[in-house]
């Protein structure tokens, strides 16, 4: 016995509802903060899997700690659509920043089980776990593992405890030998759909519920460590201090100048640790890290060149040492044509009156690396204020429901193309 489709409002309410369940999970009372591979992961992980069962779906969590859900199609085993976002989160994070997207994968496939839809596709939900990297000094390491990317450098990565990656994925239950078996084939996933909020106020200014993203910024992240003499802060006259803080403040205000300088970029300095840090002693050492984008992979590359030249500048006038450590690049990523097409279908099947609205993401996603193996796309929805990476992170019930609704829609669309 077939159902209708859930409205819009049904599934906004089911969707605030989910992230309640989910947001239980948090490695710091009283904030929403779940790290990869955290205990608060882990329950958060297990969370999900439960969630995809009760929709119909076969799951699982995988080796590199994400949850995978399936509900095969007429062809077991497959091509699939899949629709994922991650469950780990920032310090102190919003809580619709990737919990939205796997909540609204979820639902979709509820309500398209409810409804006895049968899909020409099998459809697959995945809830990532390593999106933010904050923990750990990777990029996107879980959507990289499954499209057969994963750097086996990262298993001797380190958090700021100096626990070693490889470690902390055995004590999660996962299993860094399964991680190669983790690739998908191409052709295997017709499509990767992300909903996400926005993180940003542009649909907000434009009075509009959600919009389709035409491309992620290109972004690199670096660690940075300068080396100057510790000593006396009473003793030590200005004109012979190596104070590594003064380098260090110095080198951010230049990124900044550089970010300002470089057309539509960013940059920040986001972690800065002096050593030893007290009060009365010249700081002897720093560890900082710096996190830049830009629309165009060009652009990037000149606020690379910068920085280093910058930066080797201000040591060598103050006499420190400096030295640089990448860990992330990511190019400038569009997403696939098709897809945002299919999503503008999506938006008008809802009947509503909404524009399909196109804008880039200034924040990273793992739609990014998803497409490197297959046509990926996403669907912002608005965010109050624009603020995001913030327990003030908000979005109205409304628009959760709408941007799911679009998304349900979507892969209807999807099915009706594959005729
Ligand atoms: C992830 O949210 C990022 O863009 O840093
Ligand atoms: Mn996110
Ligand atoms: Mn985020």
């Amino acid at each position: 016995m077939t159902q209708t489709l859930p409205s819009a409002a049904v599934l906004g309410a089911r969707a605030f509802a989910a992230l309640d369940g989910l947001n239980r999970f948090t490695d710091e009372p009283g904030k929403l903060t779940r790290l990869y591979l955290s205990p608060a992961h882990r329950h958060a992980a297990e969370w999900t899997r439960g969630a995809m069962e009760v929709a119909g779906l076969a799951a699982h969590i995988d080796a590199a700690g994400s949850v995978q859900g399936r509900r095969e199609g007429p062809v077991p085993g497959g091509p699939c659509v899949m629709i994922g976002s991650h469950i780990d989160t920032v310090k102190d994070g919003g809580r619709f920043d990737g919990n939205l997207g796997v909540v609204a994968g979820i639902l979709v496939a509820q309500a398209l089980r409810d409804a006895g839809v049968v899909l020409p596709f099998s459809l697959e939900v995945i809830a990532f776990g390593d999106e933010e990297t904050v923990r750990f000094p990777t990029s996107f390491s879980t959507s990289a593992a499954l499209v057969g990317r994963y750097d086996a450098g990262w298993f001797s990565a380190r958090d700021a405890d100096g626990v070693v990656l490889r470690d902390a994925l055995v004590g999660f239950g996962g299993d860094p030998d399964g991680i190669p078996a983790l690739a998908r084939k191409p052709g295997s996933i017709k499509a990767y759909l992300e909903i996400h909020i926005e993180q940003g106020p542009v649909l907000e200014a434009q009075n509009e519920p959600v919009g389709i993203v035409t491309a992620i910024n290109a972004q690199k992240r670096a660690r940075v460590r300068i080396t100057g003499e510790a000593g006396h802060a009473g003793t030590v006259p200005m004109a012979l201090r190596k104070d590594a803080l003064a380098a260090g403040a110095e080198m951010a205000l230049a990124l900044e100048a550089i970010a300002a300088a470089h057309e539509n970029a960013v940059g920040t300095v986001g972690v800065f640790r002096p050593d030893p840090g007290a009060t009365n002693v010249v700081p002897g050492a720093l560890d900082f890290t710096i996190d830049f984008r830009a629309p165009r992979n060009d652009t990037l590359a000149s606020m690379d060149t910068a920085i280093g030249e910058r930066f080797a500048a201000i040591a060598a006038r103050r006499g420190v040492g400096l030295t640089m450590t990448p860990y992330s690049h990511d190019q400038a990523t569009p997403m696939a044509g098709a897809l945002q097409d299919a999503l503008a279908a999506g938006i008008a099947r809802t009947g509503s009156n909404l524009s399909a609205r196109r804008l880039p993401s200034g924040a990273g996603h793992d739609a990014m690396v998803m497409a490197r193996l297959c046509p990926a796309a996403m669907l912002f929805v608005r965010n109050e204020k624009g603020i995001s990476h913030s327990p003030l992170e908000n979005m109205t019930e409304a628009d959760a429901g709408i941007a799911i609704r679009v998304l349900l829609e979507t892969v209807l669309e999807l099915a009706r193309q594959e005729g």
